[in-house]
C-alpha cells in the first residue's frame, strides 16, 4: 500500500457520513412506499429495492472516499477485490438491518457500516434509520450514543435478564431455535425478539437489553454492532471457545456471560440445521 493504514477515527468519521446519508435514503425509500423486489435463502427472506439502493449508494461513497478499498456487503457480496497487504481495508455493510421490519413500518431498522484493518474490525456505525439512534465504536476507543460511553447492563442474574435473540429464515433452523428459546425463556426475566441483530447487539452495549445471542449472523449483522458490543465492555464470543461468528454470538456482560453460556451451551444453541 502506497499511504499509510488510517487510523479507526478516520475511518469511523467515513463510515458515521456514509451510513448517515444511506440511512436518510432507506427511510425517504419507506416513505415513498416498500414492496418485495426478490425472496433470498427461502420465501421470508426478502430484499427491498431499498435494500439494493442504499447498498449501491454505500458502494459508490466509499470508492469515491476510500478508492481501493474492499467493500463487503449483504447483497452485492464482495465486489471488486480492494487493495490487499498491510494495512488494508475493508469495509462491511448491510444497508438494511431488520428487513422485514422495513417492509412493515416497524419503526426498527439500521444501517450498519464497519471497517476492517487487516482483517480486524476496528470502527462501526450502526444507525437506526427511522428513530435517528446512533451507535459508533472504534476499537480501543469505546462505545458511544450521543456523546455517552456505553457500558452495559450492570445485571448479575441471569433470571433477572432481559436478553434479546433473533430466529433465522429457514424454518428447521428456525424450529431448533424456538426449541432453545422455550427452555431458556422459563430462566431469564423475558426474551426479545425485535428484528435487527445490529440493533439488538447495540442494545445490549448501553444495557437496554441485558444481553442477546443468536444462530446464524452473517459479518454484516455482526461487524459493526460487535464492536460497539465489546469495546462497551460486553464479552461477544461464540460457544466453547469458538469466536462469536455464524454458529453463535452471545454478547452480556461479564457477570451475566457465563450463566447464559453454560445454559445455551447445555441447550445445544449453536447445533442444528
Ligand atoms: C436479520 C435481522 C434479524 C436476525 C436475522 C438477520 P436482515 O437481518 O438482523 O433480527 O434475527 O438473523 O438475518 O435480513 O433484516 O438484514
Ligand atoms: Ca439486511
Amino acid at each position: 500500500m502506497d499511504r499509510p493504514a488510517p487510523t479507526p477515527q478516520q475511518l469511523l468519521t467515513i463510515a458515521v457520513e456514509v451510513a448517515r446519508d444511506a440511512a436518510a435514503t432507506a427511510y425517504r425509500m419507506r416513505a415513498e412506499g416498500v414492496s418485495v423486489a426478490a425472496t433470498k435463502s427461502t420465501a421470508t427472506d426478502v430484499v427491498t429495492a431499498a435494500d439494493r439502493a442504499v447498498e449501491r449508494q454505500v458502494i459508490a461513497a466509499l470508492r469515491e472516499l476510500r478508492p481501493g478499498d474492499a467493500v463487503l456487503g449483504e447483497e452485492y457480496g464482495a465486489g471488486a477485490a480492494g487493495a490487499t497487504g498491510p494495512g488494508a481495508v475493508r469495509w462491511i455493510v448491510d444497508p438494511i438491518d431488520g428487513t422485514v421490519n422495513y417492509l412493515y413500518g416497524l419503526p426498527h431498522f439500521a444501517v450498519s457500516l464497519a471497517a476492517e484493518v487487516d482483517g480486524t474490525v476496528v470502527a462501526g456505525v450502526v444507525r437506526n434509520a427511522s428513530t435517528g439512534d446512533e451507535w459508533t465504536a472504534t476499537a480501543g476507543g469505546g462505545a458511544w450514543r450521543d456523546g455517552q460511553r456505553l457500558r452495559g447492563s450492570t445485571e448479575t442474574d441471569l433470571g433477572q435478564a432481559l436478553v434479546a435473540t433473533g430466529f433465522g429464515y429457514d424454518p428447521r433452523r428456525r424450529a431448533h431455535q424456538a426449541r432453545v428459546v422455550a427452555e431458556l425463556i422459563t430462566q431469564v426475566r423475558d426474551i426479545r425478539r425485535l428484528g435487527a441483530a445490529a440493533i439488538d447487539l447495540c442494545y445490549a452495549a448501553e444495557g437496554r437489553v441485558d444481553a442477546y445471542f443468536e444462530k446464524g449472523l452473517a459479518a454484516w449483522d455482526l461487524a459493526a454492532g460487535g464492536l460497539v458490543a465489546s469495546e462497551a465492555g460486553l464479552r461477544v464470543d461464540g460457544l466453547r471457545g469458538v469466536p462469536a461468528g455464524p454458529d453463535m454470538v452471545v454478547a452480556a456482560p461479564a457477570a451475566l456471560f457465563e450463566p447464559l453460556h453454560a445454559r445455551l451451551a447445555d441447550l445445544d444453541a449453536s447445533g442444528g440445521p
